[in-house]
């Protein structure tokens, strides 16, 4: 990875970004274009706190996921298996747009980078300046760049982005909705979305035990049709969900 890769993607992510849209000028002092400086707001939950932290930025960035999704009882894939799927779900290869919503260390960022070519480029989204700067550390390939921003309001024009994701991030915002019609208000015609957030079961007391659970730390559970049913009243079609333990996936495309 040379500096004019690093400088192309940095060039790449600028030339996206909506100029009504910005509070301020870009900082790319520290490796990816800062718009929040000082303003990231003031964490409201233990989760919410634990990923503003330098410490859970590196941990997490080593791998800690795996660990979490066991913690958590997600029967599902490992967090390689993870990215891989979510590679596929947003059928990315070629010179796509992609955004990485809530992209803590760039984990899945640099693979979506990875299966681009020429002018594609993968967008890492996130407000944690510590997850960021272990991205620009560990997670910078060509075809990637990093931005700091709050996902509730995003600094692109509408339809600028031809595949958006957002794992494991959904059910740490305050305001998940916001976050979710930011997402489609970006996403092009024709493009993909691949989500993953909680889900909070079908039948009691499940549902009782998760919901009290995800209030003593923050995580919001979300019932199996609140995302569907919002992709569906946005006009999206192929609308596929996958439910593994208390983790949800959820694909689906904005019609051409
Ligand atoms: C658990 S990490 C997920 C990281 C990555 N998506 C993954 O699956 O490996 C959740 C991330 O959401 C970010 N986040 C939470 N609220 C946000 C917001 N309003 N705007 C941008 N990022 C946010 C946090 O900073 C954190 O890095």
């Amino acid at each position: 990875m040379t500096d004019a890769e690093r400088e192309r993607g940095l060039t790449q992510l600028r030339s996206l970004l909506d100029s009504t849209r910005l509070d301020r000028e870009p900082d790319h002092s520290a490796g990816y274009l800062d718009l929040l400086g000082e303003e990231a707001g003031q964490p409201r939950t233990p989760a919410q706190r634990a990923m503003r932290s330098s410490l859970v930025a590196a941990v997490y960035q080593r791998g800690w996921r795996n660990g979490l999704n066991v913690a958590m009882g997600l029967r599902g894939p490992s967090a390689e298996q993870e990215r891989r799927g979510a590679v596929r779900a947003l059928e990315l290869g070629g010179e796509q747009r992609v955004l990485d919503v809530a992209c803590g260390p760039g984990n899945f960022t640099h693979v979506f980078a990875g299966a681009l070519t020429g002018d594609g480029l993968a967008v890492g989204l996130d407000a944690s300046a510590p997850m960021l700067a272990r991205a620009v550390g560990e997670n910078v390939v060509p075809r990637v760049a990093y931005l700091r921003a709050d996902a509730r309001r995003m600094p692109f024009p509408d339809a600028s982005f031809d595949a958006v994701c957002c794992y494991a991030a959904l059910y740490l915002v305050p305001e998940p909705f916001t976050v979710l019609v930011e997402m489609l208000r970006v996403l092009a015609p024709g493009g993909r979305i691949a989500l993953m957030t909680s889900y909070r079961g079908s039948w009691e007391p499940q549902r009782t035990v998760r919901t009290v659970l995800g209030w003593a730390s923050g995580v919001r559970m979300f019932d199996r049709d609140e995302l569907t049913g919002i992709l569906r009243a946005s006009g999206l079609v192929d609308i596929q969900q996958q439910l593994h333990g208390v983790a949800q996936f959820v694909t689906a495309r904005r019609p051409p």
